[in-house]
């Protein structure tokens, strides 16, 4: 009863706020055709509420797209961040409930000339494989967003998660962007990169590294028979390691069973996995 409540609250607010919101929907080649979403209008597990450009924008931007980047719009809509990140050069899916979302979407496609790089297909998104997704991006609601998390926190390190308005709950963003200082809702954005698993016991130069992992923040110590030292500020990016240990900064990459990078980016360092917890 109080999640449908909340539910309630969170779709009301995004149809209120956007009302008016011009869609690609109203582009010459869709006015065309019959179909015109409304905005608020019933989807299978949430409303139709277009992401408004300037946070279109503001994702991609966040993003940081490069060649080779694939990104997947869960719930996509109307198609606009999809169409957005094919201008923007990489390949670009949406999986979109609406059977006529879809095909205003792929007219849309069209009509700007990416129709190449972007692609739409009808399809709950519980049920999809969107494993190949270098960039993932949201428009759900809260409930959704942690029904999705621990699939998201599977994909491959560096992997890219960006949300409009909601959180992962937990799971801290890595940043946070709002389009203007002075907007109150719907204008938040916020960006996950999926952590490496590093959880366990690791063999630094025959001393153990004990890592216990929190998503992208790390806690651990290196021990040396009964001695050990403390890290600190030690987090995950991606691929990427850093921690402070004994007044000395740590930088490294993690390829599989292996860590490696620099000291106060001189020396090297590296580790070997030899066991995961977590
Ligand atoms: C809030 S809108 C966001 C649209 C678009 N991503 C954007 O940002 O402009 C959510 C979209 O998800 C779709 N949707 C809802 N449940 C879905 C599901 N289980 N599978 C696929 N799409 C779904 C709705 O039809 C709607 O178009």
């Amino acid at each position: 009863m109080r999640r449908r409540l909340l539910d309630y609250l969170a779709c009301a607010s995004l149809s209120a706020f956007l009302a008016g919101e011009p869609a690609w929907a109203q582009s010459p080649d869709a006015e065309a055709s019959s179909y015109t979403p409304t905005v608020g209008q019933v989807g299978k597990d949430v409303v139709w509420v277009p992401t408004p450009q300037d946070l279109v924008d503001t994702m991609l931007d966040m993003a940081e797209l490069k060649p080779g980047d694939k990104l997947v719009d869960l719930g996509a809509g109307d198609g606009r961040t999809v169409i957005s990140a094919a201008k923007r050069g990489i390949t670009a899916r949406g999986i979109e409930y609406n059977p006529e979302l879809v095909t205003l979407a792929q007219r849309a496609a069209k009509q700007e000339g990416v129709a190449d790089r972007a692609s739409f297909e009808q399809a709950d998104i519980f049920e999809s494989d969107f494993s190949e997704a270098t960039v993932v991006t949201l428009f759900l609601l809260p409930r959704l967003n942690m029904r999705l998390r621990p699939t998201l926190l599977d994909m491959p390190p560096g992997t890219r998660v960006i949300s409009n308005s909601f959180t992962m709950e937990d799971w801290t963003p890595d940043e946070t962007r709002k389009v203007n200082e002075d907007c109150t809702g719907r204008c938040i954005a916020y960006k996950w990169v999926v952590p490496a698993k590093v959880a366990g016991t690791w063999n630094m130069d025959g001393k153990e590294l004990v890592l216990a992992q929190t998503f992208q923040q790390l806690e651990g110590e290196l021990r040396d028979g009964d001695r050990s030292m403390p890290l600190s500020d030690a987090r995950m990016d991606g691929e990427k390691v850093a921690f402070d240990m004994n007044g000395q900064h740590y930088e490294g990459e993690v390829r599989g069973d292996e860590m490696r990078g620099t000291v106060d980016g001189k020396q090297a360092w590296r580790a070997q996995r030899v066991s995961s917890s977590g």
